[in-house]
């Protein structure tokens, strides 16, 4: 049986079914902006398969926001040294991450036949050029003045990406916790120059492995807290990981060893980008628990 709803209250409806009548536009579309939406796809060509690489593309953007916002917000909780809010939204965004990585679906067999019906038309654009993307690559530490050259043109973009470049990334915030609780976490990390990319450090690996190998120690030894944020950091870089794959492996199968509408190497291109690791003595420390 069908459980029943609860009731809307007597002024939102006169019966049992929604009401139809509104005075403007309706409260959905105030809030969703969905006409906005769905008039924002402009395909290049007469190929019907564009609008599933359009819509995509489109939908990964909205991830990307939601993710940057999610981790900008870990970021600030973490500053506060408030975890709880910190891991609230980097749960959430573990589960956005990975309705991402399943918006490859509708791109992920395409043939250089299929894409090709349509590829001439994008011109150079490629995500490459994604401000959105590199904003959250920011945010994971992986730092570059020279990707602000693209949006020399554009002031606000350029603006947001450059405040994003001299702030201190997701990482930066954990590391500058774990100090905070009394990690050893070497200066040198933490007085980092937050503009360049964060390369791996012995002595944060040290403190990763510390925690690791205290899991469930019954002398309290143990720092729980930091290893419930360590498996969350974890499963985002995995989950980061995938979706450069998921990329790698659908940019194969569409056009092979060609370039890019970039102008990179293409394939071989993204291979060197798949490679690295997100929070990388995360990874590291395992080998000596
Ligand atoms: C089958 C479809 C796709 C192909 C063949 C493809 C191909 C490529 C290639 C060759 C590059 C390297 C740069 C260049 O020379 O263009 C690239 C970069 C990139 N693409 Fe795609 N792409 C596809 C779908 C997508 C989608 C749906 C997104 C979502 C927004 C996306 C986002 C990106 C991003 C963010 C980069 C830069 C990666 C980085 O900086 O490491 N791509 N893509």
């Amino acid at each position: 049986m069908t459980p029943t709803p609860p009731s809307a209250s007597p002024s939102a409806s006169t019966g049992d079914t929604p009401n139809l009548e509104f005075t403007g536009t309706t409260p959905y579309e105030q809030y969703v902006r969905a006409s906005v939406l769905s008039h924002l796809q402009q395909p290049l060509s007469d190929d019907p398969g564009e609008m599933s690489f359009l819509v995509t593309t489109q939908v990964m953007e909205l991830w990307f926001t939601l993710l940057v916002h999610e981790w900008e917000t870990a970021a600030r909780a973490l500053r506060g040294d408030d975890l709880p809010a910190a891991l609230a939204a980097l749960g959430r965004s573990v589960y956005e991450l990975q309705s991402l990585n399943d918006s490859w679906k509708p791109l992920a067999h395409l043939t250089p036949a299929q894409f090709n019906r349509y590829r001439s038309a994008l011109g150079d654009a490629s995500g490459f050029q994604s401000a959105m993307y590199r904003r959250l690559e920011f945010l994971l530490g992986e730092k570059s003045p020279a990707m602000l050259v693209p949006y020399r043109h554009a002031p606000a973009v350029h603006a947001e990406l450059e405040k994003a470049l001299h702030e201190p990334g997701l990482y930066d915030e954990v590391l500058r916790w774990l100090a905070r609780r009394g990690h050893p976490v070497p200066e040198a990390v933490l007085g980092r120059d937050m503009a360049e990319r964060y390369t791996a450090d012995p002595g944060v690996e040290a403190v990763w492995l510390r925690v690791y190998a205290a899991e469930g120690a019954e002398d309290g030894a143990g720092d729980a807290e930091a290893l419930r944020l360590g498996e969350t950091l974890t499963e985002i870089g995995e989950l980061i990981w995938r979706w450069r794959n998921n990329h790698l492996v659908a940019t194969r199968r569409a056009m092979g060893a060609k370039p890019g509408t970039g102008g990179s190497s293409g394939v071989a291109w993204l291979e060197k980008r798949a490679t690295k690791s997100v929070f990388p003595e995360l990874w590291t420390a395992r080998s000596h628990v």
